[in-house]
């Protein structure tokens, strides 16, 4: 990878929470970073933030949407114009909802933000990944600890339930980053999972009763103490692993591998690494809209 300073980190959803704290530790390295969100406010004040707390003026702003095709490709295109290469792509940006919703491309929310906006994210600005010199992708994944993926419930077909299909939608964005991991390999471009672990955060504190399913209902209280407003302490905390995927040596050449909240090397589920299970989720992705790079 170019030197620490010459290094371009894009890291998507990088105005609030995680992606945040990220931004401002990678920005303290000295390396040109550019943050994305909906949200031109909530963005301009992060940035100036980052900019005041690192020294760095290096840093800018993208705003875009990576909820549906069109956002995601309008991003893309504007961060191209922005960029000439790009060094490390964090797929940070998530979505935690309570009731069943679904993308201007009919593609259930959770399945549209957590897998398919990573995946074709990085098609399409794979010009100015391979324009880097061993460029990384960092995808940012959730819930507990790795679990099985049902290729039948992808987009909850089997019934929407809150936190479990956010949890089930970042277990297939794990998949999807294995085939992707493997897609990539003869393009110079790594691809790896990381998990920050648990941070309150606008995500988190959007939490409400009905996102927990049966009697985990009863957990509530719990969840609320667990996620209350802490300032963005425990955020900054999570992002310790985003700050050394996207800066340790450690990760240089390693690709389609999953990082702990200790950046310790884990398993994930095994079905994971099973190519019928990845094939499937490729089926979904090629039917919301084939995925082909930005000129
Ligand atoms: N918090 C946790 O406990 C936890 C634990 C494990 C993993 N994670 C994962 O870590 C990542 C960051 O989570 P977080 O808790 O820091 O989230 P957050 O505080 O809600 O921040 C989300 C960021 O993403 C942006 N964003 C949200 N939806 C977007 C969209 N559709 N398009 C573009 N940008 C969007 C937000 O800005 P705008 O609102 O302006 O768009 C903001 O910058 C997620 O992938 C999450 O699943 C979180």
């Amino acid at each position: 990878m170019n030197s620490k300073k010459d290094r371009t980190v894009v890291i998507t959803g990088g105005t609030g929470g995680i992606g945040f704290q990220s931004a401002i530790g990678i920005a303290r390295t000295g390396a040109h970073v550019a943050i994305t969100g909906r949200n031109r406010k909530r963005g301009e004040a992060a940035l100036q933030r980052i900019i005041d707390e690192t020294g760095n003026d290096g840093v800018e702003l993208v705003v875009g949407d990576v909820s549906s095709i069109e956002g995601i490709d309008a991003l893309a295109h504007a961060l191209v114009e922005r960029l000439e290469h790009i060094d490390v792509l964090v797929n940070n940006a998530g979505y935690m909802g309570s009731a069943p919703e679904y993308s201007d491309d009919g593609v259930e929310m959770h399945f549209a933000v957590n897998v398919l906006a990573p995946w074709r994210l990085t098609w399409a600005l794979l010009p100015a990944l391979k324009a880097a010199e061993h460029a990384r992708v960092l995808n940012i994944t959730g819930g507990d600890k790795p679990a099985a993926i049902d290729p039948d419930n992808l987009q909850a077909e089997k019934g929407f339930r809150g936190l479990m299909t956010y949890t089930h939608s970042k277990s297939a964005m794990e998949a999807m980053s294995m085939a992707l991991a493997e897609k990539l390999d003869h393009e110079g471009v790594t691809v790896n999972v990381l998990f920050p672990g648990r941070a309150s955060t606008s995500m988190t504190g959007s939490l409400s009763l009905s996102a927990l399913p049966g009697v985990m209902k009863l957990m509530y209280p719990l969840f609320r103490l667990l996620f209350k407003e802490d300032g963005g302490k425990s955020a900054k905390k999570a992002a310790r692993s985003t700050i050394w995927g996207a800066t340790s040596a450690e990760l240089d050449g390693v690709t389609g591998r999953y990082f702990d909240t200790e950046s310790k090397e884990q398993k994930l589920h095994p079905t994971a690494y099973d190519p019928e299970v990845q094939a499937r989720i490729l089926t979904v992705f090629d039917g919301a809209a084939p995925s082909r790079p930005v000129q």
